[in-house]
């Protein structure tokens, strides 16, 4: 990562894009420049953009309100056209890595591969019982269609890109603290996180063991879902619904169905942690780390606390970064907090250049 440049994280998320500037430095980072802008319903469906050209509108309009001074972004994808898996690999040069991998996928990835975009990271190195040396490296596949329509919306509003990264990757980068980031292994804090965040139309979940993401899960589901569950099932209005899921309504009957949906919800989280329990024999997860604004729901902590027995603690994406001016007032900022983990993680990329 250079010195003294600036880098922009890029998140186009269901409800809004929201977007992080962040000025490289001789100290910290510096967060320069953070600002959203609300998208219609439908444009982002389930983490994939429906109209490029619409969405250019959008980004063109959020560059003129947010003044960033670059053009060059690093973008977020989280849908169900990147497949994320780990693989076991022997271990080789890095040089020799890609052309190994690419190799081996085919027989496990459900598109040829000239229609995929493969990228990958080693996250563990380990000798046999054999003394065979191996690497473990957590593989991402995305449809080329589907970085292609992200592509012509960032190229649609004049903008360049500088990497596409997973969102889950991303976050790890701003829901951690940075003195643990930087840890030598043998000095880094015990057992691994479990970062949450819940959005509203996806919850990604990322474990990061020893500072590297080892696992990585997208439910298809966020605080729309709730919403929309309630306007469905109570015939109630959507504020009305939104009131709910703040817990400022008198309506027992809407709250306890929304209690019984945040189980089924917490129940589908704990699946895949067990999951990843049952694959790895990890036996040190011991924090939850939520974010996203679909995860101040009301009692949602609580029953993530009850069902997956962890301690939950509430991410500060602002954490690893200085404040420059910004045009907002201290509880502005606060309020918007939950919902940049993902931008901000992602201009803490750095830039290459
Ligand atoms: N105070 C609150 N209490 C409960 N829910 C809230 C609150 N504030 C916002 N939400 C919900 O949070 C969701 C929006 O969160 P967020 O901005 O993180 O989503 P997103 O990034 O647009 O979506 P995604 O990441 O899923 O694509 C909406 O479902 C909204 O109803
Ligand atoms: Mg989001």
């Amino acid at each position: 990562m250079a010195r003294g440049g600036n880098a922009v994280g890029l998140d186009i998320s269901s409800g809004s894009i929201k977007v992080a500037e962040v000025n490289y430095g001789k100290q910290e980072p510096v967060l320069k420049n953070l600002s959203t802008i609300m998208l219609p319903e439908g444009l982002v469906h389930e983490g994939e953009i429906e109209d490029p050209e619409a969405m250019s509108g959008y980004i063109r309009d959020l560059w003129k309100q947010g003044k960033f001074s670059r053009r060059k972004v690093v973008l977020g994808i989280s849908n169900q056209k990147v497949i994320v898996r780990p693989m076991e690999i022997p271990y080789m040069p890095e040089e020799e890595l890609e052309t190994a991998v690419k190799y081996q996928i085919q027989e496990f990835i459900p598109i040829p591969i000239e229609d995929a975009i493969i990228g990958y990271e080693v996250v563990d190195e380990y000798m046999t019982g054999e003394e065979e040396r191996m690497q473990t490296i957590l593989l991402a596949v995305a449809h080329r269609d589907m970085v292609q329509k992200f592509m012509e919306a960032v190229g649609g509003a004049g903008l360049g890109l500088e990497a596409v990264e997973l969102k889950s990757f991303a976050m790890a980068r701003s829901l951690i603290k940075k003195e643990y980031q930087f840890m030598e292994e043998e000095a880094a804090p015990p057992g691994s996180v479990c970062l949450i965040n819940v959005g509203a139309g996806i919850c990604n979940i990322c474990i990061v063991k020893e500072n590297t993401p080892r696992f990585v899960r997208m439910l298809m589901r966020g605080g729309d879902f709730f919403t929309n569950f309630l306007i469905d099932h109570l015939n109630m209005a959507p504020a009305e619904a939104e009131e709910v899921k703040r817990g400022v309504s008198m309506s027992e009957e809407a709250n306890s169905l929304l209690q019984r949906e945040i189980q089924a919800f917490v129940n589908e989280i704990r699946r895949s942690l067990e999951y990843y329990i049952s694959q790895t024999q990890e036996r040190d997860l011991n924090r939850v780390v939520l974010s996203g604004s679909g995860s101040k729901m009301i009692n949602l902590p609580l029953e993530l606390n009850r069902g997956l027995k962890l301690p939950i603690e509430i991410g500060h994406p602002l954490q690893n970064v200085t404040l420059g001016k910004f045009p907002y007032t201290p509880e502005e900022l606060a309020e918007m907090e939950a919902s940049v983990a993902v931008c901000i993680g992602l201009a803490l990329r750095g830039t290459e250049e």
